[in-house]
């Protein structure tokens, strides 16, 4: 038996039990005629105590001798401490060690596998069994567990059936690059890894299983982001038999449940929000609503002057940023600079503070007079105290920018709190995207999301004002998961694959299977997926998701750890086909 307790559950109840504890030591310290060490295991630290009186020379000898990281067992009897540890747990006690064994050496640690340690990110990954052993990094996993077993919970218990979909398929149009799979026995032709199993959940509709779900890897070859990773999870859910309203009211309830379960929030509201509004009052489909500083639009009060960069402008739009009208000149610049970076692209930016005797002074006083600003003021929503922030240009771009800017703002001024949760629908997704490169519309979300009955007709005038039944989640700024009603007759599916600028021949060989399917009794069928890694990381309080991945990429999609992407033999590449293709 290597352990009658694990290192986390010792406590004064236990006070003169004989014990043996298994672990790692995190540190030890010697003081010539005693000795102590942290023994360390996934569940906490105990402290060992050994002592010239009570313990034998040559486990005093081998105690003094251990280093960090060496995995040892340990006999003894648990003591009442004489300076107790209130942080610890096991603070109360220690262990009166009168056996010791080691079990395995250890060399010295790269880094410190302390809370606070002194390894870089690369350092830590290359050596992540290593960072794993740190509270932070495995209190993320453990809580990735709980959020997953409360997923698994909420939706068996509705009914729901896990089924797995295969992992070399077809490549699924989503928008992203696939990862292709060389075929060995099919030389020359290549499996994809799925972006996600969007057809194959469709064919379990097909196939009558009514509400599936899925814990599942997906993969995408696309740049990497702090949320992004190039194989990342989602809990894929279809369901069949059922309209919009019943998806959100379903995953509405998983959210709760899990904000319930895991942080004992009950969440009173769960707004809906529509594309257009979203993209108007926030610049953004996945608006963070924790906080206000909501857009007002200017052209109609902004536009009659003689400024002409707001003249010239299609859209003049501002927000007014609470007590922000002390602010100093050099704050204000600080802002401005921060709009003109390149990732944001602002020319300029226009102030106007609205001072707390009710006055308003504006960097651009020649033009407007304070009637002019008492507008802007009520078009923004400001109140005396509050800082108007002006951007102006393209509609689409600044929006964009002044949406960069408020979310900025957010975390400067401490608004985003990481324990506040806002989930949100956002809805009616327009269901065509323009492509300037390819110079034709693409879907946005994908091409079996079904469009708004009443908006069909426009299909052929004005089809980027065809709106879906496409819905995403959003919690905290972040979309953490996406969806639609999809198409089940196979002539919305062909008229789709039309306005795609599918040939017939092109569908059918991309998609034959589906559309096949879909002539032997496709219900009315939709679903939604979530994106696991962002969920726990949001649940979690962060935005990184890395943190709650085990084994993450890099920025670059390296594996530092294992060395992958690696070169593969000649030989290998012979096998696969590919000598010539790399020749
Ligand atoms: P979508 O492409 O919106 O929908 O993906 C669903 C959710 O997955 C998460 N996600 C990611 N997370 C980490 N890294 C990535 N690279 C990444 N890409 C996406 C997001 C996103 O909301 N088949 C459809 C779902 C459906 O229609 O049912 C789909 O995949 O949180």
């Amino acid at each position: 038996m290597y352990r009658s307790h694990n290192c986390g559950e010792l406590r004064i109840a236990d006070v003169d039990s004989q014990v043996t504890l298994s672990g790692w030591v995190q540190k030890s310290r010697d003081k010539g005629f005693m000795a102590w060490v942290d023994l360390r295991d996934r569940y906490g630290v105990t402290q060992l105590i050994f002592d010239d009186s009570r313990t034998d020379a040559s486990i005093m000898q081998a105690a003094k001798s251990l280093g960090r990281e060496f995995v040892i067992q340990v006999k003894g009897t648990v003591i009442e401490r004489e300076s107790k540890n209130a942080n610890m747990p096991t603070g109360d006690i220690e262990v009166l060690v009168t056996e010791l064994t080691v079990l395995n050496e250890s060399q010295t640690p790269p880094f410190t596998i302390e809370d606070e340690t002194d390894g870089g990110e690369d350092i830590r990954m290359k050596y992540r069994y290593l960072d794993i052993r740190r509270n932070p990094v495995k209190n993320s996993l453990i809580f990735r567990h709980k959020v997953t077993q409360e997923v698994r919970n909420y939706l068996s218990n509705l009914d729901f059936c896990e089924i797995e979909t295969p992992y070399l398929i077809k490549s699924t149009p989503e928008g992203a690059r696939d990862f292709v799979v060389p075929s060995r026995m099919n030389p020359g032709q290549f499996y994809a890894l799925p972006q996600s199993p969007q057809t194959f959940k469709q064919l379990l509709m097909v196939a009558g299983m009514d509400k599936y779900f899925q814990i599942v890897k997906c993969f995408r070859d696309e740049d990497l982001r702090a949320d992004r990773q190039p194989e990342f999870t989602q809990i894929d859910c279809e369901m069949s038999f059922i309209e919009q309203e019943d998806i959100l009211q379903v995953f509405e309830g998983l959210t709760r449940h899990l904000l319930k379960e895991i942080h004992h929030i009950e969440i009173d509201s769960f707004p809906r929000m529509t594309y257009d509004e979203a993209m108007r009052t926030y610049g953004n489909d996945k608006p963070d609503i924790r906080f206000g500083m909501k857009f007002g639009e200017l052209n109609a009060v902004a536009q009659h002057k003689e400024f002409a960069i707001f003249n010239n402008a299609e859209l003049v739009v501002g927000i007014a940023v609470p007590g922000a009208a002390l602010y100093t000149r050099k704050q204000i610049d600080g802002l401005i600079d921060w709009v003109k970076r390149p990732q944001v692209g602002a020319s300029g930016m226009v102030y106007c503070k609205y001072e707390n005797d009710g006055t308003f002074k504006s960097s651009v006083d020649k033009f407007y007079d304070q009637a002019d600003l008492a507008k802007w003021a009520e078009a923004t929503g400001a109140n005396p105290g509050d800082l108007i922030l002006i951007l102006s240009g393209p509609a689409n771009q600044t929006r964009s920018q002044l949406s960069a800017l408020r979310m900025e703002l957010g975390n400067q001024m401490g608004l985003r709190k990481p324990n506040e949760f806002a989930p949100l629908w956002v809805i009616d997704f327009p269901l065509l995207e323009w492509d300037e490169d390819t110079q034709r519309y693409h879907a946005m979300h994908h091409p079996f999301t079904s469009p708004k009955k009443e908006d069909m007709h426009l299909l052929d005038t004005d089809p980027g004002k065809v709106r879906a039944n496409a819905y995403d989640l959003v919690l905290n700024g972040n979309e953490i998961g996406g969806g639609s009603i999809r198409i089940h007759d196979k002539e919305t599916q062909a008229l789709m694959f039309k306005h795609l600028g599918f040939t017939p021949e092109q569908a059918q060989d991309q998609f034959g299977f589906l559309m096949n399917a879909f002539q032997y009794g496709a219900p009315p069928h939709g679903g939604l997926a979530f994106g696991l890694d962002r969920l726990t990381a949001i649940l979690g309080g962060q935005e990184t998701i890395r943190d709650f991945i085990a084994f993450p990429k890099n920025n670059a999609g390296r594996d530092v750890m294992i060395d992958a992407p690696a070169s593969i033999d000649a030989s290998q590449l012979e096998e696969l086909s590919l000598a010539l293709q790399v020749k």
